[in-house]
């Protein structure tokens, strides 16, 4: 996703920009580039591909004095990564730098090329430096202007404008994209979407709130909400210790990374969900033209979200889909059929197996595609066509927030060729209905948190954990497990409900703890007789559903929803918080536990 970084100041304009963009380069992005403004100069830099190809360009640009400087590094939503799609945009005498995506920009590009502006880019956000020249010459005054372009915009933005109408003066607006500026002693001020690239350079930060726009001068923090008011910014200090920093105030990466799970979702639908029905501009039509089945290959979590994306491709688009191990797939000799798509999925995009699976089915002559977090990884480099996550880095080894969003993704897709085949109305209005629920039913309850943490002291012993669910639960019930297993140390097994009459019951007795996935809308009568079954047998039951249950010993309630992805998501919060409250009652090492290594690139 989109990074941006600012700098008002007297200092090396050009390496805190650059530096600055490095940060942010785990986000993902096609280009990058900067423009600079001093006294003696205004300058634009831009290059497709890594950041090396910038610091090309500029390495015998040497700005001194005082000065104003934006950044970007972009992930295209509209139109190609090339140089004239790459930001900083320009207009006639200013230039934009933005992240989000400005959604009513069709219309206002049109209304600003009949008032005569002309348009070089295929992007949203040039819009957004037209609309400010446009409305400069109407009231002459840049804030005013600004302001007013601001109050044009639908969509999500942070927004970062620089103009020779103010030189020394950088502009900025929020709403839904993350902002935060920085300020130090040295009378330096800084911008920036997270708080990597300020780490070392500002000693106080405030994080902007949406719907809030404003300039900034040298010793001049200027913040107004949308209706004009004057905000008085609410600085924080910001730690020097970058790991301390990373990790938020969170005990261990893996806990924050449970906490973004809400923000980094709306990431991952933006621009792809619409009212009226979902879009993957990754994918043209004709890319899934003549397949008939679906087969996915993944390992570990990213398995787990392929089992779940199965039951909702079949479901909801009918089309077959069959899942595999990818380890088990590269020796197993598989009959391969060009009418299949092939689907890989990782957080790494380096795990050795899966990319093996890959190049296999590439070699049969298979259409691929990856759904992946990490942009330009290996896999991304050999699917045919990627759908990126847009999770973010996902440092703890326990994959937490790279599995709720390839999991929406998946969904996403299922949608995607649901439409393409026909899908009624109603169906799809309810899909889209409950998808953008997610990120709010993902934001983490202080009283559910500490509930699990209270709870987990009695789940530290036992000989055994049975995560239990049916249908698309089973696949939770999976992952639920193999959290619980990688962090704690304690052995646990996912199982599919119904199968536990067939071997598994034996096992039963207080000391075996079944974790129940018990949603509401979908087979629920169907898992509370199997639960009733292992509660018969002395099991100990810790019930997870909208449901009061009487028989559980223990009971986390979730929220009532109509849809059964809504339950998922909101039991996948649970499980994950378990996992971890245990893992840390037991003194382990949540973000590296023993013997395992986050990404895989051995087979
Ligand atoms: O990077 P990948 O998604 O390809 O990694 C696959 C597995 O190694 C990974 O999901 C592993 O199981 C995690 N430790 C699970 O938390």
């Amino acid at each position: 996703m989109c990074g941006i970084v600012g700098y008002i100041g007297s200092n090396d304009i050009k390496e805190f920009l650059i530096e600055g963009l490095k940060e942010l380069e785990y986000r993902g992005y096609d280009s990058a580039g900067m423009a600079v403004i001093t006294d003696e100069d205004m300058r634009v830099f831009k290059a497709v591909g890594k950041i090396r190809n910038l610091e090309e360009k500029i390495k015998d640009f040497s700005p001194s004095g005082e000065g104003v400087g934006i950044a970007h590094t972009r992930w295209a939503t509209h139109g190609k990564p090339t140089e004239l799609n790459a930001h900083p945009h320009l207009g006639e005498f200013s230039y934009v730098v933005h992240n989000g995506i400005i959604e009513n920009y069709k219309e206002l590009k049109k209304e600003l090329e009949k008032a005569g502006h002309r348009f070089v880019s295929q992007t949203d956000t040039e819009t957004v430096v037209h609309l400010f020249e446009h409305y400069l010459k109407e009231l002459n005054d840049p804030f005013r202007a600004f302001d007013k372009s601001v109050s044009r915009l639908e969509g999500a933005y942070a927004i970062l404008l620089i103009t020779k109408a103010a030189p020394d003066t950088v502009f900025f607006a929020k709403n839904g994209s993350p902002l935060i500026i920085g300020k130090n002693e040295k009378e330096e001020i800084f911008f920036a979407s997270s708080d990597a690239p300020l780490i070392g350079h500002a000693s106080e930060v405030t994080y902007l709130e949406d719907k809030t726009r404003g300039y900034c001068k040298k010793e001049q923090i200027s913040i107004f909400d949308e209706s004009g008011k004057n905000i008085k910014p609410d600085f924080k200090p910001l730690t020097a210790d970058k790991e301390l920093a990373q990790k938020g105030g969170f005990r261990f990466f893996m806990e924050k990374e449970i906490y973004e799970q809400s923000r980094v979702i709306s990431e991952t639908i933006m621009g792809r969900v619409k009212s009226d029905g979902v879009e993957l501009e990754e994918l043209n039509r004709e890319f899934l033209d003549g397949i008939e089945s679906i087969k996915i290959c993944a390992c570990g979590t990213s398995y787990h979200a392929g089992l779940s994306g199965a039951y909702l491709i079949e479901r909801l688009s009918r089309i077959p889909a069959h899942v595999e191990i990818a380890s088990e797939f590269r020796y197993k000799d598989p009959v391969l059929s060009d009418k299949t798509l092939f689907v890989v999925i990782s957080q790494s995009g380096e795990t050795a197996d899966t990319l093996e699976a890959l190049k296999m089915a590439k070699r049969s002559g298979l259409k691929t595609l990856a759904i992946c977090n990490v942009d330009n990884s290996s896999i991304v480099r050999e699917a045919d066509i990627t759908l990126l996550t847009r999770a973010g880095i996902e440092k703890g080894v326990a994959s937490t927030k790279a599995f709720a969003t390839q999991m929406m993704v998946l969904w996403i897709f299922a949608l995607y060729l649901a439409q393409k085949r026909g899908i009624n109305p109603q169906t799809l209005s309810k899909e889209i209905d409950a998808i953008l629920h997610i990120p709010k039913l993902l934001q983490v309850k202080a009283g559910l948190h500490e509930k699990i943490k209270r709870l987990s002291k009695r789940y530290l012993h036992g000989h055994g954990f049975f995560f239990i669910g049916r249908d698309i639960f089973y696949p939770l019930a999976l992952e639920g497990a193999l959290k619980l297993k990688e962090i704690s140390y304690l052995h646990a097994e996912g199982y599919p409900a119904g199968e536990m009459k067939h071997g598994p019951i034996a096992l039963a007795d207080p000391e075996l703890f079944t974790i129940a996935l018990m949603p509401k809308n979908l087979l629920y009568e169907k898992i509370k007789s199997n639960v009733e079954e292992l509660s018969a047998r002395d099991s100990t039951i810790l019930a997870i559903s909208p449901e009061p249950f009487e028989i559980a010993d223990d009971f986390i309630k979730i929220e009532s929803h109509d849809h059964y992805m809504m339950e998922y998501f909101e039991m996948m919060l649970v499980v994950q918080l378990l996992a971890l409250e245990i893992a840390i009652r037991l003194g382990n090492d949540v973000d590296m536990p023993r013997n395992l290594a986050k990404s895989v690139t051995v087979e």
